[in-house]
């Protein structure tokens, strides 16, 4: 027998089974033949919320969350944050390579043409709530270009599906600085070409009556780190929507606003914002022990802390605990980074925490070092998601052209009543509301 199979014995039968083994996985598919008889549909994996399933076959991020080991297409992230700048990685994640100083330029050139919005879009975001957050903008904005390109619809086209991932990755930044100037009641800024990528985003977020808009190196450096650190994490809940939507062949514009919804959560890239919150309400170091007593209670969790994949300390959280320290500097520290760090030492040596190898993420740090930028909190999610768009594009290019991929479909285990016959208005029975929900 092979050494790469894998010999299931169905005791329901006794029926033995022999199926391969690549990668480290088995083909769900290859359980169907496992059968109590010919009418018995045959047998499924069940993996609610995707604990131990694959869905793809993956070549640009690996994690290895024991080790605490992060690498976009087989460069290690710290490497990659300290030498490179984020449009150097959108590239890398894109294509498999690191762009030579030609190629880089004619990137760069392409992205920056394409920062520009269409003004029906500027008008489009002027219809919004004075008070919208920054992330529902955001969202459906990007959605809102599905309108304005037609030729999106073109995704089995590569050269149409390159030319959308170039005006996106562009577009990201001018879409989220509107959503924050709207925000704020500020005029919308129009990009400017002589800036790099996060100048030119923070030139569109703040720029005031001077004539011309000038960053401070390190905060346009720290925010550069902070995209790459933010470009990619294989296959989160984000990408997984990004698949999954994209899987039906409906342009990318309308996937990345799915991704982006699904980033919006508390659970994932809201986190950062919650973690804010936390350490405004913590308030000072004293409190710290009072509030891990109340998370350990199961009141709530502590936010920036635990991962899916890491059961370590998360690498991008070490880069940016260093980066703050570089922000700090220029900035004054924020007192809540005193907050933050009591909280991780009485967390690390803790059983709780350390039973259950729960570590601060990415998001636990990126907040404090944000606002002590000059970021409201609001805007937190929305400066995960314009990096984060570059990996989306990545994977949803990655899909595009995997010949195994389908539209995607998970299977249920169905547990509901068997057919029942109809029951007509006057003989139906009242059943009682649970008790959660309101009367209504
Ligand atoms: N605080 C307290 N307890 C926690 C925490 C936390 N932050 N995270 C997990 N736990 C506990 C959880 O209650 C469970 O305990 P028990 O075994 O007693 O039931 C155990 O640890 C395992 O947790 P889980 O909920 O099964 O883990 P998961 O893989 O389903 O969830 C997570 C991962 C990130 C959603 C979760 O750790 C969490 O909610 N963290 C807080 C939110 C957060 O910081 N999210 C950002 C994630 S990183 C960036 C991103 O993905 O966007």
């Amino acid at each position: 027998m092979p050494e790469n199979t894998l010999t299931i014995t169905d005791n329901r039968t006794n029926k033995s089974y022999t199926v391969p083994v690549e990668n480290g996985t088995i083909r769900a598919m290859d359980l169907r033949q496992i059968k109590t008889g010919p009418d018995d549909f045959g047998l499924m994996t069940y993996d609610p919320a995707y604990l131990n399933t694959a869905s793809c076959k993956s070549s640009i991020t690996y994690i290895d969350g024991d080790k605490g080991i992060l690498r976009y297409r087989g460069y290690p992230i710290e490497v990659l944050a300290e030498r490179c700048t984020f449009l150097e990685v959108a590239y890398l994640l894109m294509f498999g390579e690191l762009p030579t100083e030609k190629e880089l330029n004619s990137w760069i050139y392409d992205i920056t043409h394409h920062t520009m919005l269409h003004e029906t879009t500027k008008k489009f975001m002027e219809g919004f709530r004075y008070s919208a957050h920054p992330m529902s903008m955001f969202v459906s904005t990007i959605a809102a270009l599905s309108s304005v390109y037609p030729d999106a619809k073109l995704v089995r086209s590569p050269k149409d599906r390159m030319h959308q991932i170039v005006r996106l990755i562009g577009k990201v930044p001018s879409i989220a600085a509107m959503s924050y100037r709207h925000n704020v009641g500020f005029p919308y800024v129009y990009p400017d070409n002589d800036l790099s990528y996060t100048e030119n985003f923070m030139n569109m977020l703040w720029k005031m009556v001077e004539p011309k808009y000038v960053a401070h190196p390190a905060i346009s450096r720290a925010l550069d780190i902070l995209f790459i650190l933010h470009a990619d994490h294989e296959q989160n809940c984000s990408t997984s929507a990004m698949r999954s939507v994209g899987s039906s062949e409906t342009d990318p514009y309308l996937a990345v606003a799915s991704a982006a919804s699904a980033l919006a959560g508390p659970l994932h890239g809201g986190a950062n914002e919650e973690v804010l919150r936390m350490l405004e309400e913590i308030g000072t170091k004293d409190n710290v022990p009072a509030y891990i007593k109340r998370v350990k209670d199961g009141h709530f969790k502590l936010m920036g802390f635990g991962h899916r994949i890491y059961k370590n300390y998360d690498p991008r959280a070490k880069i940016i605990r260093w980066c703050a320290e570089q922000v700090f500097e220029v900035t004054g520290r924020s007192p809540k980074l005193d907050v933050a760090l009591e909280l991780e030492r009485i967390a690390l040596e803790d059983e709780y925490f350390i039973k259950r190898k729960l570590y601060p993420n990415v998001d636990f740090y990126s907040g404090i070092m944000y606002q002590a930028m000059g970021f409201r909190p609001e805007m937190f999610t929305v400066l995960f998601a314009i990096p984060r768009t570059a990996g989306w594009l990545a994977q949803w290019e990655e899909l595009m052209k995997d010949p195994e991929q389908k539209i995607a479909r998970p299977r249920q285990v169905y547990l509901g009543p068997g057919e029942r016959e109809f029951v007509p208005i006057d003989k139906r029975v009242p059943v009682p509301i649970p008790a959660e929900y309101p009367s209504h």
